[in-house]
């Protein structure tokens, strides 16, 4: 089997003890390798200063890691502008909050180079190389400029709009089309797959059979939904384990019987942290006889801490916190628990089991896996309750989960209600039909499947003569 060499701005190198992760991407890079050791090639998470950049190789159980620092001038240009102020908020449909400078735009080009310098002095013949991420989005066409036709394929973790929001961008025509020189790029729902087919049907015109496989300068790229998926029997058997661990054990006799609801998100204007807090202020408005029976404890690590959005974002959930704290709280009854930091998975797990309901309310997401694995926690014999937005990519798996609105604040607050008085029976068979559902997508074969596939795909060929009319039909349906 040849090597697997993951790309990603974000490593996970292991350090002693439980590790904690910054986010999906981590969590599914790590399960892809647990198995299969391959390369890890990424950012150190360490910014320096000019000529003081150093690469770092550290092995682990057969596993490589390989990482690069950035300058302070790069980190800021590609990480907290281009690709943390520019393509996160377009990703996920926020242009208001997108502030485009042609300065982020050249640090983002100048890393994606460095990238491709870096790697193409570790890259042999046969390796394939899986990229994933907004972070390195013409990475592959760098790489082809080199020489290297090696097989390369990409995962974008994040939603992708349709085109009327991604042509918001300037220069999106030369960012978004150079995806084409991967051979296989990866979705997490078909929403992408049919946004991104019709930009580059209508945007670019390039031309496909099946709105699959676009032929592009003589090379073909396919594109294909891989949703991220969770190992459920890992996490039941860790939820198992550390529902009687101290610090989850103190979780729930400090809540003196009442009910707990949870809540997990990095601290980003994505996960309708607002929202949520509004949500469960409405609950408490409307539905008294629940004060004082009730604790929301919400898990919010901080995250991107040097861009404005974010740091404005800190401030607004501290102070809606406080608000509803300071209106709706008792000598001995603090409505929401709201901590700034992050927990092992497992550890995760275990207070999941402990929750009689999950809000998970994002205004976007392209899967969150934190709502799975609530799932995934939960004990058959008496469940919790999943309240899943229906703009995150997992509402498409999480069938028995109550499907709410985020920006109606009135539906976050009913199903509240609804899942704290959910019958057992009810709370039994929403349960059952979403965890056979996420069972069938276990984290362990996303990776496998993603490589399979992209080691079958044919990408050198010249177009056909004829280019097929299906093409053309939805080029004159898209224009
Ligand atoms: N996570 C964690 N510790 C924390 C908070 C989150 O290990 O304190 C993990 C969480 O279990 C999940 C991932 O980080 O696996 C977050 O992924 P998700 O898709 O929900 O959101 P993202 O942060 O990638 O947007
Ligand atoms: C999301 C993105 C990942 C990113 C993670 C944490 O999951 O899709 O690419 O790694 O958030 O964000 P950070 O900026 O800390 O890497």
């Amino acid at each position: 089997m040849a090597r697997v060499i993951a790309v990603s701005n974000r490593v996970s190198v292991p350090t002693k003890g439980s590790a904690t992760r910054a986010g999906g991407l981590e969590v599914a890079l790590a399960a892809v390798f647990a198995n299969n050791p391959g390369v890890w090639f990424g950012w150190s998470g360490k910014t320096v200063g000019e000529g003081e950049t150093k690469t770092q190789i550290v092995e682990v159980d057969g596993q490589q890691y390989t990482t690069i620092d950035l300058t302070r001038t790069d980190h800021n240009e590609y990480y907290n502008g281009f690709a943390n102020r520019v393509l996160w908020p377009i990703l996920h449909y926020r242009l208001d909050l997108a502030d485009y400078s042609l300065r982020d735009l050249s640090g983002y080009l100048r890393v994606n180079s460095r990238f491709a310098q870096e790697l193409s002095k570790i890259i042999q013949r046969d390796d394939i190389l899986w990229v994933h991420d907004y972070h390195l989005i013409p990475l592959a066409k760098t790489l082809r400029e080199l020489g290297f036709r090696n097989r390369i394929g990409f995962f974008l973790h994040t939603p992708l709009p349709p085109p009327e929001v991604l042509t918001a961008l300037p220069n999106h025509e030369s960012l978004f089309p150079s995806l084409c020189a991967y051979d296989l790029v990866g979705f997490q729902t078909e929403i992408e797959t049919a946004n991104f087919a019709r930009y580059l049907i209508s945007e670019c015109r390039y031309p496909s059979r099946d709105l699959k496989t676009f032929y592009v300068h003589g090379r073909s790229c396919t594109i294909g939904v891989y949703p991220v998926g969770v190992s459920t029997d890992e996490i039941g058997a860790w939820a198992a384990q550390s529902f009687n661990a101290p610090l989850v054990t103190r979780v729930r006799h400090s809540l003196e019987n009442r009910a707990l609801v949870i809540g997990v998100d990095r601290l980003d204007y994505s996960k309708g942290l607002l929202a949520k807090i509004e949500g469960f202020k409405h609950f408490l408005e409307d539905n008294r006889e629940w004060l004082n029976k009730v604790a929301f404890l919400q898990i919010t690590p901080r995250s991107r801490s040097e861009v404005r959005e974010y740091i404005s974002l800190n401030h607004e959930v501290d102070s809606a916190v406080g608000h509803i704290n300071g209106t709706f709280g008792q000598a001995d009854w603090t409505p929401i628990r709201y901590v700034n930091r992050s927990y092992a998975r497992n550890v995760l797990a275990g207070l999941y089991r402990s929750a009689r309901a999950a809000l998970v309310t994002p205004l976007r997401d392209g899967m969150n896996l934190v709502a799975k694995e609530f799932v995934a926690s939960q004990a058959e014999e008496d469940p919790g309750v999943l309240i899943l937005s229906r703009f995150a990519g997992a509402a498409r798996e999480c069938e028995g989960a109550l499907i709410i609105n985020p920006y109606d604040v009135r539906s976050i607050s009913s199903a509240i209600k609804l899942a704290l008085e959910m019958p057992l029976e009810e709370r039994q068979s929403r349960h059952r039909a979403t965890v056979e559902r996420l069972a069938k997508n276990d984290i362990k074969d996303w990776g496998r499947r993603f490589i399979d596939d992209l080691i079958a795909e044919k990408s050198d060929y010249l177009l056909p003569a004829s280019t097929p009319s299906l093409v053309e039909a939805a080029v004159k349906g898209a224009t």
